[in-house]
């Protein structure tokens, strides 16, 4: 990701809360529901902030009213170095789809 975006390229994060049917198992992880704990913001919120602190583009897929609201709502608080450090360690290198 850091050599993309060295070269001024755009990262888009393509289902950025797991996508449908696939998100249960992002949202249950220990960190990210002890960092929304101590935030007071969902572990959605968790997720998309940390995207948008490494300046990855996340476009949340809702059909929920409260989801959408919550998804805008992520702009009032931050992850100091140590949290960005762990969960950039939730990595599993893992690739999803094909293209
Ligand atoms: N162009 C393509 O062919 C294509 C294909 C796949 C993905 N994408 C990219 O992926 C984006 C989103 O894809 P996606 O919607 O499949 O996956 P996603 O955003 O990773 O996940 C959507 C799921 O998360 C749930 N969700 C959303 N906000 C939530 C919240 N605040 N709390 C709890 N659950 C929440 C949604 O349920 P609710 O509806 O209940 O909120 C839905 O089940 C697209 O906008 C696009 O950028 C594009």
């Amino acid at each position: 990701m850091s050599y993309l975006q060295n070269l001024d390229l755009a990262v888009q994060s393509w289902y950025p809360l797991g996508g449908r049917g696939y998100n249960l198992e992002m949202m249950n992880d220990p960190l990210i529901k002890d960092l929304a704990i101590k935030y007071q913001k969902s572990p959605a919120q968790i997720i998309l902030r940390f995207n948008i602190e490494r300046k990855v583009i996340v476009i949340p897929g809702s059909k929920d009213r409260d989801h959408l609201r919550a998804n805008l709502d992520i702009f009032d608080f931050g992850f100091n170095a140590e949290e960005l450090k762990l969960l950039a360690g939730l990595d599993r290198h893992e690739k999803h789809d094909w293209y």
